[in-house]
């Protein structure tokens, strides 16, 4: 009994660190720091092809000038901007305010670490819990933040001016235990 146990949990182990060596050997480097200004352009260009309303140059502009309360990061490859992300911290609560990747660099593991190296940072900055809003037919935002124990908690309806949709709020209570688990 002792000896099987020993066995699956030494086969869970060795699976973790094989898709480890398999993603280390595919995913692109990438630089996470904070936003600048002179990135903005480049922001803008992808948060028009991400959103039917995208934010504005004010908008970004409005988080660089909040430094006390907002946080934004960009990921970059090769001195380009292929993604970024932001939160508002208030207490114990982040709340994920944007998220997005250049389409042409999606599904290389740069949202996700984006959102692994955000949610660290509002961890060091005090927050226990997260909290965020995404479209119902999101479900790659959705899926994403499921692998960081993310949940449904509620609906909010006709958040969405552009369609009328309404917002999944999604909720992390814990966030400290999503960071250290190994995620497939
Ligand atoms: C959502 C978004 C940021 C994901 O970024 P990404 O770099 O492509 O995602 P990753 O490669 O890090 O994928 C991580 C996980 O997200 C989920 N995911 C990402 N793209 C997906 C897709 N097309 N379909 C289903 N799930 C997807 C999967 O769970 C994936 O894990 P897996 O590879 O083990 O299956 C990107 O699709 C995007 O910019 N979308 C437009 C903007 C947006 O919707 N932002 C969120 C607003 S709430």
């Amino acid at each position: 009994m002792k000896g099987s146990r020993l066995q699956a949990a030494k086969s869970l182990w060795l699976e973790a660190y094989n898709r480890f060596l398999f993603w280390r050997m595919f995913l692109i480097p990438i630089t996470i720091e904070d936003m600048r200004k002179e990135d903005i352009d480049e922001i803008l260009e992808i948060e028009r092809t991400s959103f039917p309303s995208p934010w504005t140059r004010e908008a970004f502009l409005a988080e660089l000038k909040e430094r006390d309360s907002s946080c934004f990061l960009v990921a970059k490859s090769e001195g380009r901007v292929v993604g970024y992300a932001g939160f508002w911290i208030t207490f114990d609560e982040a709340h994920i305010t944007n998220l997005a990747v250049h389409p042409e660099y999606r599904k290389k593991k740069i949202g996700e670490r984006l959102i692994r190296f955000l949610l660290k940072l509002a961890v060091s900055k005090g927050a226990e819990r997260a909290t965020l809003e995404v479209r119902p037919s999101n479900s790659p935002a959705q899926n994403l933040y499921k692998k960081f124990g993310f949940e449904v908690g509620g609906i909010q309806k006709g958040y969405y001016s552009d369609t009328g949709e309404d917002a999944l709020i999604m909720r992390n209570n814990n966030l400290t235990p999503s960071l250290t688990e190994e995620r497939g």
